[in-house]
């Protein structure tokens, strides 16, 4: 007998971030963070269309070690995954092009119990492409995406059934401490007694590594942090001259992590009209962008524990570069 044809159903989609959702916030963030000392941006700026697409670049550059070592674990794990969870839903936040994903949802699919793919990030037009190709792939599967801020629009995640959230790529990295204890705490009001949590993060490495990591010999990564002024200049009508500005990636030991930063090369004056708002920079003025976080497995099992979510699995790739872990949550004390 032939197998059932099954037809491609087509993608879903939630919109949590309007447009004038998105400018407010940007000009509530460029009026304080560019008036503070030092001057700083939230990342979620840079990932426009270009930016996405930069950051797709960065993925496949030679000293960028995270996604192919984070791409092994998945390859060797995923049916593993799939056994241990019973999974019957994917929720994948900063998803992106869910190019690594497909290694989870092959192993579900597999299973015969996945029913429905939720990708969730800021990229419109990135979400809702990779959310068309995956559908295509996935004759059957309900992918239903979710354009948000994974800072203020978690309440929007399904939590019927048996949800698998991933949260890959080390993004967690790029959280604040006090914004990723507020996060694992919001994920783990989410779970349900039958919900997972699957986290890529980033290892702490030597930092001849890092560097060549985050400060590419190519520029692409530099391409990316100063899109971040075409984004301003385009959203806001600002006139930054990004050549006036170069990248900086520095390790900072006492927290553990890369600290990425656009320094200005001279002393320059840009209007912001679009938010109302005058700056100056001095020369050698330093606007911080994105941070980089480097983690012990101790480490971030402890804060997982301190929200109340057990880790079950800690898997590494051979190098030892990333690890991805599994977790619950926790029954203790409850
Ligand atoms: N998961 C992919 C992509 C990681 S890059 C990987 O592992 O390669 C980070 C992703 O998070 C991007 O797709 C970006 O658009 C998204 N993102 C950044 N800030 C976000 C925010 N505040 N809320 C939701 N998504 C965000
Ligand atoms: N989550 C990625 C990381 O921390 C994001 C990233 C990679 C990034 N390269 C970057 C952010 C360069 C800013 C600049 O590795």
């Amino acid at each position: 007998m032939n197998p059932p044809v099954r037809h491609a159903v087509p993608p879903t989609f939630d919109v949590h971030l309007h447009d004038d959702w998105r400018m407010r916030a940007l000009v509530d963030e460029v009026r304080t963070g560019l008036t503070a000392a030092p001057k700083q941006l939230t990342p979620r700026w840079l990932y426009d269309d270009r930016g996405s697409e930069l950051f797709d670049r960065i993925t496949r550059l030679p000293e960028y070690y995270p996604t192919e070592a984070e791409r092994e674990i998945l390859l060797a794990r995923s049916a593993e995954i799939a056994e241990l969870t019973g999974a019957d839903t994917l929720i994948e936040l900063g998803s992106g092009t869910s190019d690594k994903t497909r290694a989870l949802l092959d192993a579900f699919d597999a299973t015969g119990r996945l029913r429905r793919f939720v990708p969730f990030d800021v990229s419109e037009r990135t979400l809702r492409d990779a959310a068309t190709t995956l559908s295509e792939r996935h004759p059957g599967l309900h992918v239903h995406g979710v354009v948000g801020d994974f800072h203020e629009h978690l309440h929007a995640l399904p939590d019927d059934g048996v949800p698998v959230l991933a949260f890959l790529g080390s993004t967690i990295g790029n959280f604040y401490p006090h914004e990723r204890a507020r996060f694992f705490d919001e994920v783990a009001s989410w779970m349900s007694d039958d919900a997972w949590f699957l986290l890529g993060v980033d290892l702490v490495k030597p930092v001849d590594r890092l560097m060549a990591a985050y400060n590419d010999p190519a520029g692409v990564t530099a391409e990316f942090t100063l899109n971040l002024l075409d984004v301003l200049n385009r959203e806001l009508a600002a006139d930054f001259d990004p050549s006036g500005f170069e990248h900086v990636g520095m390790w900072d030991p006492n927290h553990t992590r890369v600290d990425l930063r656009l320094r200005s090369l001279r002393e320059q004056h840009v209007s912001i009209i679009g938010a109302d708002v005058e700056v100056d920079f001095g020369e050698g003025e330093e606007l911080q962008v994105e941070i980089s976080t480097k983690f012990t497995r101790d480490q971030i099992a402890g804060e997982l524990a301190d929200a109340g979510i057990a880790v079950t699995e800690c898997w590494t790739d051979t190098a030892g570069d990333v690890a991805v872990l599994l977790a619950s949550k926790s029954t203790v004390g409850t």
